[in-house]
Order: C-alpha cells, then structure tokens, then sequence
C-alpha cells in the first residue's frame, strides 16, 4: 500500500488548543474543565463544530461519549478508532487529553488534504470524563463503553455534592438508555490514542515519539473517616476522636505504604481530603480521602493497596474512628497491540524520526479500548515531564510530529481505497 505523506497544519492545531483553553473555570494559564459543567460543554461544542466542518457525521451517546466518522470505502467493516479527552482536573494545563483529539481531527483533515480515501471508516471518539475528579473514578466514558462500567453502576455513581450521574448528565443534555453505551465486540479494527508524555523521558533522551507497550494498573479508594466533633476550645485533648487527626496518619502511612510494600514503580496519592464541617474552631467529625495507587504490575500494586487497608484499620482501632473503605477502582494494566504498536513504528521510519518503546505510568482511556479492539498510544515530549498543572506544555513542532505519525498509522490501520484485500494492517 502507498502511504500518504500527510502535511500538518499545526498553525491551526495551536489554535485550536487555545480557544480549547478558554473554555475553562480557571485563570489562565491554568484551565479546570469538569465533565458536564458549562465549560465542559462549551469545549465539546467547540469540537463538535470542527467536526462538522471537516464533513464528519457526529453522533453521541446516552453519556456524552462523541463520535465523528470519516466514512471509508467499505462501511460494512470494523472502523478504526482514534481520540482522547477533553475534561480537564482542577488547575490543570491544556494540552493533557485535548492533543489527541484536536490531533486527530487534524489527522483526518490532512489525510483528506493529501486525496487519500480509507477503506475502513476512521472515527475521532471524545470520551467523557477521563479524569476521575467529579465521579471518582477515571476514564468513566471508555469504561462504560467496553462494558467494565455497568449501566446499574453509572447509575449508581454520585458526584462530589451527592448528585447521581443519572440526573447531572440529562442536565447537560444527554438523555437515552445507559443500556446502549455498551459497544459491540468488533464495532473497532484498532484504536490509536495520541498523547503527551506526562514524564520527562522523552525529552531528556531527545526522541520525538514514544510507542506505548502496556499502561500501568490504577486503582483508587476512598476512605471515610467518621470520630466526634465538638467546641474546639471547650473539648479537652484527652478521649477525642478527631476525624482529620486520624485521616492525617493515613496520609502519611499511604505514603509510607508504597515505599516500603512497592517495587521501584509503586506509585500511591492522596490527593483528595474533604474535612467536615471544615471549621476553624470545629474539631473534624467527617472526613473523606481518595487514594490513588498504581504500578506496572498488579501484583505489586495490589500489595500496596493491602498496606494501606491494614494501615487504616490499624490507626482507626488505636484512635477510635470509624473508617469506611470504598473501592472506587482496581485495574489491570493493558498491554499495547503489537500491531497497532508495529503502525506507529513504520510510520515513524518513514517520517524518518526516531522512536521508543515506553510503559504509560498514567491513564488513558486506551487502557479499556484495548478490551475492545487491538490499541496502541503515540506518545509526545512535554516540557519537564510536567502535567497537571498549569505549567504542562509541548512545543508545536512536537504535537506535528506526533499528528504526522498518527495520521500516517490510521492510514495503514485503515488501509486504502481499492488497496488489494488484507493491505490494511494490524485489523481484524
Ligand atoms: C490520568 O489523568 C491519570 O490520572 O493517569
Ligand atoms: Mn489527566
Ligand atoms: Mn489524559
């Protein structure tokens, strides 16, 4: 098959990036864009109407998840997938999540700019809500779409302030049956994720494009402690049953947890505390944590998560606190397809830049795409390895590369036009 050699319009990527931005409840730099709030939807209108004007056919699901189809030559077939998200936690960057998807829409573009016409159709999936910071758990649109996340659980799940995603989501306009989220076996011949790196790797080695081989296992709790408020003036130090004095130790035994229960790449979190009533002179009846813990191999993972759970129960007996433990998620890792992975790297060879094999320590909705379909992730440098912050950045001629890279990839995934049959390649 003659691949394209499809010319980047990065001058309109970058803009795109920016008016992306400032659909944000935050100052900039920083941007804070959370799934169904006006900004959300604001950032997703910007997207859908880009779609459109590229002649891409948008439909979107009873969640939000939103899908834009190039119509190949041979509908009937399984489409190639590419896409990531655009939520954004608090006080984050711009560039986490929105590169894949303003990247794949320039993907296509270029790939129409260059006359090439794809066998099997190529679809640009927004997936809602990646991150986990309004439902407490991540990736909640790919999640749901391979069938991990069941329509009795998204109806069970709660935002921050006790309101169901059932009710938030019709607020924001998507109404229609949980039931039909779910994808079909096989609706994918593959799936490519473009993303910034989130670590220094790449930069620091001076390679442009980093090939994902497996994305680490995430798993998160959220712990409630429940002890006795009270007159902080009035009620002496000796028998109190301080909530945030107990969730204090905890923070410190997670961290204690992964350093001495982990491997070199444990990796455990708290990064959520919501003290209650949250009263200067209010000793803490209520507070709740969440706690993030991965690494590359479940086992070890799954070993410092039985650290933590011995911990808390440990400090709550001593002080007399009650502690809850909520499992909010426990994932596998997944590994890369060799096909998907093969794509990127010969698409790479003939753009002629250099590659590496690396492990994703983030997310990414990849992670459950790959129970769907063969997946693979393009990774690009961003300055510092920094992300989520406002500081998180990756220079125009870096996310380029990465677009050429993936626009080439999806034309060999999705093969050509009346390419002779099994010319695509990595697809079943
Ligand atoms: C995704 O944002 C992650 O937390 O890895
Ligand atoms: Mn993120
Ligand atoms: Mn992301």
């Amino acid at each position: 098959m003659t691949l394209p050699r499809p010319e980047v319009d990065i001058g309109r990527v970058m803009a795109g990036l920016e008016a992306l931005a400032r659909a944000s409840d935050a100052e900039p730099p920083a941007v804070t864009r959370i799934v169904y709030t006006v900004a959300d939807l604001a950032g997703r209108d910007q997207i859908k109407g880009l779609c459109a004007d590229t002649g891409l056919a948008v439909r979107e699901d009873p969640i939000g998840n939103t899908f834009a189809r190039w119509d190949g030559s041979r509908p009937d077939l399984p489409a190639v997938g590419t896409g990531s998200h655009i939520d954004a936690i608090p006080h984050s960057g711009r560039f986490d999540g929105t590169v894949g998807v303003l990247g794949a829409l320039e993907a296509i573009r270029a790939l129409k700019r260059d006359g090439f016409r794809p066998e099997r159709s190529i679809e640009l999936i927004l997936f809602t809500a990646e991150e986990p910071t309004r439902f407490g758990i991540g990736c909640l649109g790919s999640r749901a779409l391979c069938g991990a996340l069941t329509p009795e659980a998204m109806t069970a799940l709660r935002d921050n302030d006790g309101r169901s995603l059932d009710e938030v989501r019709r607020d924001a306009g998507f109404t229609g049956d949980l039931a039909d989220v779910r994808l079909r076996e096989g609706s994918y011949a593959a799936f490519v994720e473009l993303h910034i790196e989130q670590g220094p790797i790449l930069e620091r080695e001076g390679i442009p494009i980093g090939i994902v081989t497996a994305i680490a296992a995430p798993a998160a709790i959220r712990v409630t402690w429940e002890g006795e408020g009270g007159h902080a003036g009035a009620v002496l130090m000796p028998g109190r049953r301080d909530a945030l004095c107990a969730a204090a130790e905890a923070v410190l035994a997670v961290e204690a947890a992964a350093l001495s229960h982990g491997g070199a790449d444990s990796v455990a979190t708290t990064g959520v505390c919501r003290v209650h009533p949250g009263a200067i002179n209010s000793i803490p009846d209520r507070v709740s944590l969440e706690i993030d813990i991965r690494d590359t191999g479940l086992g070890t993972r799954d070993r410092v998560v039985a650290a933590v759970r011995r911990a808390i129960d440990e400090i709550a007996g001593r002080r007399g606190v009650r502690a809850r433990v909520e499992p909010l998620n426990a994932d596998p890792p997944a590994a890369m397809a060799a096909t998907v992975r093969e794509a990127i790297r010969s698409a790479c060879d003939a753009l002629g830049l250099a590659s590496r094999p690396m492990i994703s320590r983030a997310y990414h909705d990849a992670l459950f795409m790959a129970r769907l379909a063969p997946t693979g992730m393009i990774f690009i440098p961003c300055r510092g390895g920094i992300s989520h912050r406002p500081e998180e950045s990756s220079e125009p001629g870096e996310i380029a590369r990465g677009i050429a890279v993936l626009a080439m990839a999806l034309a060999r995934l999705a093969g050509a036009e009346g390419a002779r049959p099994g010319q695509s390649i990595g697809c079943r």
